[in-house]
C-alpha cells in the first residue's frame, strides 16, 4: 500500500484561490441620490468635487461582480433626500428569519431605518426589531457564523451590543474602535471565512489595547491589514469565503489574502470613499 503524507504546514499554506466560496444574498440601494451634504465623519468634505454619476457607475460594477460571482442581490429603492442609503450595510442586521433594524446616531441619516424595515417587513419577515439604542447595524456588526463582533467608540452605543445579543440570539463580542476615521467596525475588520473557524483581516490600530487582545485570543491566525490597507479603506471588504471584493488601492493586503488562499476581486469605490464608505459599507448581508 502506498501512503501520501500530508505536511501540518502544507495544509497551511493554501494555493492561491484554493478556499471554496459560499452563495451569498445581498441587499444595495443604488446611490441615486447619493451625495455629500453633511459631515459625519472624518472622510466626508461637502466642498470636494464628488462625481455621481461615475458612484452609479461603481456601485453598478459592484453588484455585477457579486452576481458574475453567482451571488443574489436584492435592491432596496433609493429615497431622495437621504443621500447616504446607498450604505445598505448601515440599515440592518439579518441572521437566519430576524432582523434587527437600525438606529442611526444623526440626524441626517435616521430615516433610512424605516424604508429599510418597510422593505424587509414587505418580504415577509416577521421578526422584525427596531433597536431601541443607537445601532449602525453592519456598519458596527460582522457575523462570523457563530459570534456576532460589535464595534462601539463613534456610532453604535455599547447597549446595543446586549440588545443585538437579546434580539438575534447570537454571542457577541464587544470590541472598541479609537481612530475617528475608522468610525464603523466594517472600516477596520471584515470576515473572510465563515464557520466553526473563522477567518478574519483587520487593522490593529483602529482598536483600543484590551480589543486588540480580544481578537489576538479569538483570531490568532488573522490577516493583519497595515495603515496603508486601512487609509483607503481595504478593510471594508467583502468575501465569500474565496472572492474577496476590495477597493483598487488595496493592493498590499490583497497580496498577504492571495498568499493566504484567498482570490482578491478590485473594484473603484473612488466616489463612494468620499462619503466614508466602500464595498461592504454597500452591502448588506442575509446570513443564513
Ligand atoms: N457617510 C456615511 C456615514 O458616515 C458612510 C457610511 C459608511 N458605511 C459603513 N458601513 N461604514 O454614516
Amino acid at each position: 500500500m502506498t501512503a501520501t503524507t500530508v505536511f501540518a504546514d502544507e495544509c497551511a499554506a493554501p494555493r492561491p484561490g484554493s478556499r471554496t466560496p459560499t452563495l451569498r444574498r445581498y441587499v444595495m440601494c443604488p446611490p441615486e441620490h447619493f451625495a455629500v451634504e453633511y459631515v459625519i465623519n472624518p472622510w466626508m468634505d461637502p466642498d470636494a468635487p464628488l462625481d455621481t454619476a461615475l458612484a452609479m457607475r461603481q456601485w453598478e460594477e459592484l453588484k455585477r461582480t457579486y452576481e458574475r460571482l453567482g451571488h443574489t442581490v436584492q435592491v432596496v429603492p433609493p429615497q431622495p433626500g437621504l443621500p447616504d442609503m446607498v450604505f445598505a450595510a448601515n440599515s440592518g442586521t439579518v441572521v437566519g428569519s430576524r432582523v434587527l433594524g437600525a438606529r442611526f446616531r444623526a440626524e441626517q441619516r435616521a430615516a433610512e431605518a424605516e424604508h429599510f424595515r418597510r422593505w424587509f417587513a414587505g418580504r415577509g419577515y416577521r421578526e422584525v426589531v427596531m433597536p431601541s439604542r443607537i445601532n449602525e447595524a453592519e456598519g458596527d456588526f460582522a457575523w462570523t457564523g457563530e459570534l456576532l463582533l460589535a464595534g462601539t467608540g463613534f456610532r453604535t452605543d455599547p447597549e446595543a451590543h446586549a440588545e443585538a445579543q437579546e434580539v438575534l440570539g447570537v454571542p457577541v463580542i464587544s470590541l472598541r474602535l479609537v481612530d475617528p476615521r475608522y468610525y464603523h467596525l466594517d472600516t477596520a475588520l471584515f470576515v473572510l471565512e465563515q464557520g466553526e473557524r473563522p477567518q478574519i483581516a483587520y487593522y490593529p490600530e483602529a482598536f483600543s489595547a484590551g480589543s486588540r487582545r480580544v481578537l489576538e485570543r479569538l483570531f490568532p491566525d488573522a490577516v493583519l491589514a497595515d495603515a496603508a490597507d486601512a487609509a483607503c479603506l481595504g478593510l471594508n471588504g467583502v468575501s465569500d469565503g474565496r472572492n474577496v471584493v476590495l477597493p483598487l488601492e488595496a493592493t498590499g493586503l490583497a497580496e498577504r489574502l492571495r498568499s493566504r488562499g484567498y482570490e482578491p476581486i478590485h473594484v473603484d469605490v473612488s466616489e463612494l470613499r468620499k462619503s466614508g464608505g466602500g464595498p461592504k459599507c454597500c452591502t448588506m448581508e442575509l446570513h443564513r
